[in-house]
């Protein structure tokens, strides 16, 4: 039986993304705005968009919106370490009092210290922790979370992660996008020996992974304080060949991963805070995208990502959250995105781009992003007249409702 074909709207602007480059910059003159709009919505995508009055008249079902309202798609974060038990304020504060993030790692706090509250919490607990996360990204309009192991760091560990963000995906039905990070640093169990722990990975767990359907995307650390560029690429390569997506952290604190990632034709390279010039160049015309993470920034009080300039040199640039207990502790990827939009010089259509399509094909998502014909029916609801109130309030104003595929997930209060 097929489900009821239904209209939203009407929506005073509705801001679809249709027939918008992948690349480069973006002028908000350059916006498909509809006014007075309405989307017909169908088994849970988008049958079509255009003028609420002439719409209305071919539905089954009309849910009519009150007062003025904005509509854009669902936020996609493609980047996050959600699923983490333990808080890491001693390490925030200690880097605000002058210890640096990689200092913390060598005395063994950082990312080793997540790994040990993580792996110590039970499948229910840790289940639960991340589901809680979840929700919140949800009720802030994300309707696509990427979210990664790597807190696990061995086979065990991080296979319980990974099926933890599995069960979440059938629950929500595929609105999470797990990735392997089991390379996020050589674990205290290989102490010394990195090549070998990456040989296990490759050779030991990344078949269950694939076996057992968990993750088709592979991530690494390409860093001094984790692997170096030699390292990353012998592993990026073999992973390939097993069939996984590639991404990379790169370029955060020393350069080398973000070429990389362009030469292993990885879908994301991620963080680019310490990037080159010539990185930025390589960018520009390739399809690996450029990801930044305004969060990681803010957490650990560095600069930006030069956003605005790999938007110039033609990169396709996403913003994501990178929400993790470390260094992004916030987890707002609206306000985070918005911050960061003031400080680089960011349109308002280069911003929204950053976190709806830019961010799908970061993720190689090609049914959602834009609310166009076809697209999964994920959308936020805000009540303002202009879609520039968005970022004007950073984060401040809330979606009034937050629709995944074509349901309403969360209500104000
Ligand atoms: O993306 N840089 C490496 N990984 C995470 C941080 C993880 C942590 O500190 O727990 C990041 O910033
Ligand atoms: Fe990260």
């Amino acid at each position: 039986m097929s489900e009821q074909r239904k209209i939203v709207g009407p929506f005073h602007q509705l801001v679809t993304f249709r027939g918008l480059s992948l690349r480069g910059p973006l002028r908000n003159e350059q916006l498909e705005i509809i006014s007075n709009a309405g989307m017909i919505i169908q088994g849970g995508h988008i049958q079509e968009v255009g003028d609420y009055e002439k719409l209305v008249k071919e539905v089954d079902q009309v849910i009519e919106l009150e007062g003025p309202c904005v509509g854009l798609p669902g936020w996609i974060d493609s980047h996050t370490h959600i699923c983490f038990a333990g808080s890491r304020h001693l390490d925030y504060s200690a880097r605000n009092s002058g210890d640096s993030y990689l200092e913390i790692a060598e005395r063994g706090g950082g990312i080793w210290d997540t790994v040990q509250k993580t792996r110590i919490a039970d499948f229910e607990h840790l289940y639960k922790l991340t589901r809680d996360r979840l929700d919140i990204q949800l009720k802030c309009g994300v309707t696509t979370v990427e979210c990664k192991s790597g807190y696990g760091l061995n086979h065990e560990q991080e296979l319980k992660q990974l099926r933890i963000i599995k069960r979440l995906g059938e629950e929500r039905s595929g609105d999470i996008i797990a990735t392997c990070l089991a390379a996020h640093m050589t674990p205290r169990d290989f102490e010394g020996k990195p090549e070998d722990y990456l040989d296990s990975i490759l050779t030991e767990l990344l078949p269950v992974i694939s076996k057992e359907g968990l993750a088709q995307r592979v991530d690494i650390f390409t860093e001094k304080s984790a692997f170096s560029v030699e390292q990353s690429r012998a592993y990026l390569t073999e992973a390939a060949k097993l069939g996984f997506q590639l991404t990379v952290h790169g370029d955060q604190f020393s350069p080398g991963g973000g070429l990389l990632a362009v030469e292993t034709n990885a879908s994301s390279v991620d963080h680019l805070e310490n990037t080159t010039s010539e990185t930025i160049r390589a960018l520009g015309s390739s399809n690996t995208v450029a990801t930044v993470l305004p969060g990681a920034s803010l957490g650990l009080g560095m600069k930006f990502a030069p956003s605005r300039q790999l938007l110039d040199a033609g990169a396709i640039v996403n913003i994501a959250s990178d929400w993790n207990p470390g260094s992004a502790p916030m987890g707002d990827l609206l306000t985070q995105a918005a911050i960061m939009g003031a400080s680089e010089k960011l349109t308002d259509a280069e911003v929204l781009a950053g976190i709806t399509f830019r961010a799908a094909a970061a993720l190689r998502l090609n049914d959602r992003g834009r609310l166009i014909q076809g697209s999964v029916a994920d959308f936020n609801v805000f009540n303002v007249d202009d879609y520039r109130e968005i970022l004007y309030h950073q984060g401040q104003l809330k979606p009034q409702t937050v629709w995944k595929k074509g349901q309403i997930f969360g209500k104000d209060g």
